[in-house]
């Protein structure tokens, strides 16, 4: 199965969730799309940003049969630059369409770190739902708590390792 990991931090590659994103792609030799080192900007209603490096993420995306969507938890949601490219995936329901069509039949995960002992309340409904409008097979997510309290790096890889078992 061909894997596509698509990951947003401010942790400029070398962060908590980067380091989850290490393992994972170890186990799965999947490929990576870092969406803060790239050109990409917010959705744009004029379309005028149709030119930047999402277009090629999204061939990317059509190429992949696993899309990982990773991001640490920030103020209870994904982070800000996974989310802008969340709404550039309007592009595929409107200049892309073709390409948004392939995406049918994908299967779609996320894994997220957080301080918190636990996932925030509703923290998957935005991975859900968007892969329920794609017509893609949504499969629940891994939640990976960084506090320094309970992180181990032998049971991230443990739990990385029972992840990648079930997708
Ligand atoms: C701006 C910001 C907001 C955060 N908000 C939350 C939060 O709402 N819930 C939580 O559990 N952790 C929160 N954290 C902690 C991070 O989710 C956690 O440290 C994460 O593993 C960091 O991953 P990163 O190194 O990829 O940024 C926040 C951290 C930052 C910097």
């Amino acid at each position: 199965m061909k894997h596509l990991i698509i990951y947003g931090s401010s942790g400029n590659g070398a962060g908590k969730t980067m380091g989850v994103v290490n393992t994972l792609k170890e186990h799965l030799n999947a490929d990576l799309i870092d969406v803060s080192r790239c050109n990409l900007s917010f959705f744009d209603y004029a379309h005028s940003n149709k030119d930047d490096d999402f277009h090629g993420f999204a061939q990317q995306m059509s190429c992949a049969e696993n899309i990982i969507f990773a991001t640490p938890v920030y103020w209870y949601a994904m982070s800000a630059q996974l989310k802008v490219f969340f709404d550039r995936l309007s592009d595929l329901i409107t200049i892309r369409k073709p390409l948004g069509r392939q995406l049918e039949s994908k299967a779609m995960t996320f894994v997220a770190t957080g301080h918190d002992e636990l996932i925030p309340e509703g923290f998957d409904v935005p991975f859900k739902r968007t892969a329920e409008y794609f017509n893609m097979h949504y499969k629940r997510g891994l939640y990976i708590c960084t506090s320094s309290k309970v992180y181990d790096l032998k049971k991230v890889e443990d739990m990385v390792v029972q992840f990648v078992k079930n997708l």
